[in-house]
């Protein structure tokens, strides 16, 4: 018999957060692997949802999305980011930015076409690419800052590029692109005339006073640039996977012609919830980011004192760490013991490396946890260093 998996499929058999929060799940361990929040969302956004629900709001929605939610869509990219948006043919609902992922690249890429992304990569964008018949060109960020090095972008151009896929800020390094990085991303999309894929789900979790800029707000973006984003990380309701692609109308339309074949349209009662919590104050933005920060300084300490290399990150749910300082340097060996050595568990980054070697000592935690939460997590992992 055949093997079951396509060879499209072939190394994408499970995912490595899979993995880790079934291991998690197995040994009871504190599970710092995936990005989820242990707390809920805003308690009036999940009652904007049971009214939904009670209202009857539970059959198929406009394909494209409701129109409340479209309009709060294009209201909130106005608000945050300065870009003007038609509610009609510029915003698409989908179903958590990973079905945006998906259908803009298998709406726009020929198969033989190439997309250029980054590594560490979403383990999503590999997968999407090659289910889309691409290929993709990897340009490797490396610690400590993951900064972007000009020559490798430039030299993962080719005749066949279509795309990039960009992730900003960026998980799992925690990185937020700078404008000087953003304004060389945007120079070989216009010089090239390639199109810009920017996932911007942590758009709203950045620290230290840092902007996110989303790549549509360079000069000459908005005409090339699928932004995608989503509801899940920015309310704490990642399970909800109400999530949005926005951009130029053709654009927009071609990503919609693949979503209506992926899941034709997205969670019902969630949309006119998701409308109200796109529309929270500032305050409510604003304190969410304070308090993931002071997550990121508990859980960075407590990694530090427990003798990792910790790259502390500038945004996201997310905080790498090299393990060498501790005597080993294969991350994934080190993840598979944690659970028993220390009662964590956490991501090996290498799964997201084309180029083992480079991601091969690195380790991801997550901090969207409860304060105590971490702090035992980080009592654990002080007996490491014994
Ligand atoms: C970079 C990135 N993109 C997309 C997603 C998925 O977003 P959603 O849950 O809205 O599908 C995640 C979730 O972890 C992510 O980290």
């Amino acid at each position: 018999m055949r093997p079951p998996l396509s060879a499209r499929l072939e190394g994408f058999g499970t995912t490595i957060f899979t993995e880790m929060s079934a291991l998690a799940a197995r040994t009871g361990a504190i599970n710092l692997g995936q990005g989820f929040p242990d707390t809920d969302g805003p308690a009036e956004v999940i009652e904007a949802a049971v009214a939904a629900l009670r209202a009857g709001v539970n059959q198929y929605p406009p394909g494209p999305g409701i129109p409340e939610l479209r309009r709060a869509i294009a209201v909130h990219q106005r608000r945050f980011h300065g870009i003007e948006l038609d509610p009609d043919g510029e915003v698409l609902v989908t179903t958590g930015a990973t079905e945006g992922i998906a259908a803009a690249l298998l709406a726009l890429c020929e198969p033989g076409d190439e997309v250029v992304t980054f590594e560490p990569y979403y383990d999503s964008y590999a997968a999407c690419i090659a289910i889309a018949g691409a290929t993709r060109r990897v340009v490797t960020l490396r610690p400590p800052d993951y900064a972007l090095d000009p020559e490798a972008l430039a030299g993962a151009f080719s005749a066949r590029t279509r795309a990039i896929l960009l992730n900003t800020p960026h998980n799992p390094t925690g990185k937020v692109f700078t404008r000087a990085e953003l304004e060389l991303i945007a120079e070989h999309c216009l010089g090239r005339d390639v199109l810009a894929l920017c996932d911007e789900v942590y758009e709203h979790l950045t620290f230290d006073g840092r902007e996110h800029i989303p790549l549509a707000t360079l000069p000459g973006m908005a005409e090339r640039t699928v932004t995608l984003s989503s509801a899940g990380k920015t309310f704490s309701l990642t399970g909800w996977k109400i999530g949005w692609a926005t951009g130029p109308r053709e654009l927009v339309a071609a990503v919609q012609a693949a979503k209506q074949f992926l899941t034709f349209v997205s969670g019902a009662p969630f949309q006119p919830a998701i409308a109200r919590a796109l529309e929270l104050p500032d305050a409510y933005f604003e304190r969410f980011r304070a308090d993931l920060q002071a997550k990121r300084d508990r859980l960075c300490a407590g990694l530090r004192a427990a003798g990792l290399d910790v790259f502390e990150p500038a945004g996201t749910y997310f905080v790498t760490t090299d393990i060498t300082p501790l005597g080993g340097t294969d991350g994934h060996a080190f993840c598979l013991s944690l659970p028993e050595r220390a009662g964590v568990v956490a991501v090996p980054t290498v799964a997201f490396y084309d180029d083992e070697a480079a991601g091969r000592p690195l380790v991801r935690f997550a901090f969207c946890k409860r304060p105590e939460v971490i702090d035992e997590a980080a009592a654990r992992l002080a007996g490491l260093r014994s």
